[in-house]
């Protein structure tokens, strides 16, 4: 078999560049509200930029399938809006006080309105999306809303405690991989295909999240918070136990776990330091194993969509995994 072609980013940029914009107006259009505090919230959201990936997604699963409709743009913005709405609820529940390299809305406007303001963007992205009248478009937007919100639930359940790898990959499906795979199966549905097309754009998808969240983990465990422009290492502050911390668990030694588990226990960095923890995880190649595993998944993204025919779009969808596996943010 031929190797794949891969695009390059200036490419993706250009065939993308126009949807995207176009995401945004959209986007923009919908986060008005006569309440006004709504749409300040709302605007200072899509003024904060962020990465698009999940439009993105919904973008090229559309196009790789030959669809152009309207619907496309109003359907990607309604997958970003999602994902902003879960942004807000998260910075409430992780107690964030910066997003996107500047105050998170809870920081700014508080946990009370900004409830209020997550529930009104998930109600505006679903009532966006009705305007397909497709049964099958808003089945996978409630499932997927749903998971997601048992994902976050059941994270809150584990904060402090040891889970295991099978926990931990259900839980990441859950809070980001199903996003991921929802968008990219609307593009199917808007382009009427066929089942077995949206579930292999859809597998693409959830590989492609499981990968994207794990490089998330890592880089909160590793990069510094101007560079990710959300807190560094608030994961084990909230007692967040992420695969490479998983994986030193069941390596390291008692006096080692025991660090660990201080630091998840004590909410924070007070008896063990961040750099100790470091230390700990990189003497057992516990970075490296999560960086592999995200590898991993990202080389199964690509495999998911390497029958289906060749175009633009599709060279596009075999770049963005590693993209995200080498992403900084
Ligand atoms: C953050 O998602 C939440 C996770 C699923 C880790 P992104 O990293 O896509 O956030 P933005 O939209 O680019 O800020
Ligand atoms: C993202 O998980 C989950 C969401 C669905 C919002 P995180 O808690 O790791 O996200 P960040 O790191 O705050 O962006
Ligand atoms: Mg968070
Ligand atoms: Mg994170």
């Amino acid at each position: 078999m031929s190797p794949l072609s891969i695009a390059s980013a200036a490419e993706v940029e250009h065939l993308l560049h126009d949807d995207l914009q176009a995401v945004e107006q959209e986007f923009a259009r919908q986060s008005q509200s006569q309440v006004e505090v709504i749409t300040e919230i709302g605007d200072y959201l899509l003024a904060g930029g962020g990465k698009r990936i999940r439009p993105l997604l919904l973008l090229l699963s559309a196009k790789s399938l030959g669809f152009d409709g309207e619907s496309r743009i109003r359907m990607g913005a309604v997958v970003e809006m999602l994902h902003t709405a879960t942004l807000v609820h998260d910075d409430i529940i992780d107690n964030a006080t910066t997003r996107r390299g500047r105050p998170s809305t809870n920081a700014k406007w508080g946990n009370s309105k900004c409830v209020l303001a997550g529930d009104w963007l998930y109600m505006q992205s679903f009532q966006t999306a009705l305007r397909e009248r497709n049964f099958h478009v808003l089945d996978l937007l409630i499932t997927l809303t749903q998971q997601m919100v048992e994902g976050e639930l059941l994270q809150t359940e584990k904060l402090g405690h040891l889970i295991n790898e099978e926990e931990y990959f259900d839980l990441i499906y859950r809070k980001t991989a199903c996003l991921f795979k929802v968008s990219m199966q609307l593009g199917a549905a808007l382009a009427g295909s066929e089942d077995v097309i949206e579930q292999r754009l859809g597998e693409y998808g959830r590989n492609l999240g499981i990968a994207f969240q794990i490089v998330d983990d890592v880089l909160d465990l590793t990069a510094t918070t101007a560079k990710l422009g959300k807190p560094a290492a608030s994961d084990l502050r909230e007692g967040k136990a992420t695969l490479a911390v998983i994986h030193a668990l069941e390596r390291g030694t008692g006096a080692e776990r025991e660090c660990i588990r201080t630091v998840l226990n004590d909410r924070g960095f007070d008896r063990v330091t961040h750099a100790t923890i470091l230390d700990i995880l990189k003497r057992h190649g516990s970075i490296a194993y999560a960086m592999d595993a995200a590898r991993a998944y990202a080389e199964a993204a690509r495999q998911s969509i390497a029958e289906m025919p060749r175009s633009a779009a599709q060279r596009a969808l075999l770049w963005v995994p590693g993209f995200v596996v080498n992403r900084e943010n």
